[in-house]
């Protein structure tokens, strides 16, 4: 293998040839049991860091870990308002990457509205975090799959009890 081709297998950043590839599938990027709401976790998938945490309704997000203001890991926030809140001015932004608050600002401004970090489609299947990570439209998720090898287990186990119940 010469170095372009173990560049191009190797490079999974946006943009690169394996990166592009691997973001047209939904990629388990965590476990439900990881994060909770009280502590967000910085993850590093496809070559991009990413912050990963759930909000006081349960949903998760993964995000762009630093603050639109002033650029601030916003692991270091706290959870709370619909969102995840900056330590440093408060800005909240929600699972979809939304502003949502802003603690400086009048009241009526709209500012918030023009903020959206990149966000990550996101969902949850048998304690397993799934992100798609590419453009448009995303495949189907993982469930059917999923769904599939506990339906095997299920049906293993039907098959055993039956066959328990049968000889007895
Ligand atoms: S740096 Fe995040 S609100 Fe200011």
């Amino acid at each position: 293998m010469d170095l372009h081709e173990n560049e191009m297998l190797t490079r999974v950043g946006p943009g690169t040839a394996a990166g592009e590839t691997l973001r047209k599938y939904w990629l388990p990027v965590g476990f439900s049991s990881e994060i909770s709401c009280e502590m967000p976790k910085l993850v590093r998938w496809l070559g991009e860091d990413l912050l990963l945490f759930r909000d006081e309704f349960g949903r998760v997000g993964l995000i762009h870990p630093y603050c639109a203001h002033r650029g601030t890991s916003l692991d270091y926030g706290w959870i709370e308002a619909g969102g995840i809140r900056c330590c440093y001015h408060g800005w909240v932004y929600d699972v979809n990457g939304r502003c949502i608050e802003q603690p400086g600002e009048p009241a009526s401004s709209t500012f918030k509205d023009k903020i959206t970090l990149k966000a990550y489609r996101v969902r949850e299947l048998g304690g397993i975090i799934w992100a798609y990570m590419g453009a448009g439209v995303p495949p189907r998720c993982p469930i059917i799959i999923f769904s599939c090898v506990t339906m095997a287990s299920e049906i293993t186990l039907v098959m055993s009890v039956s066959a328990i119940t049968c000889s007895s």
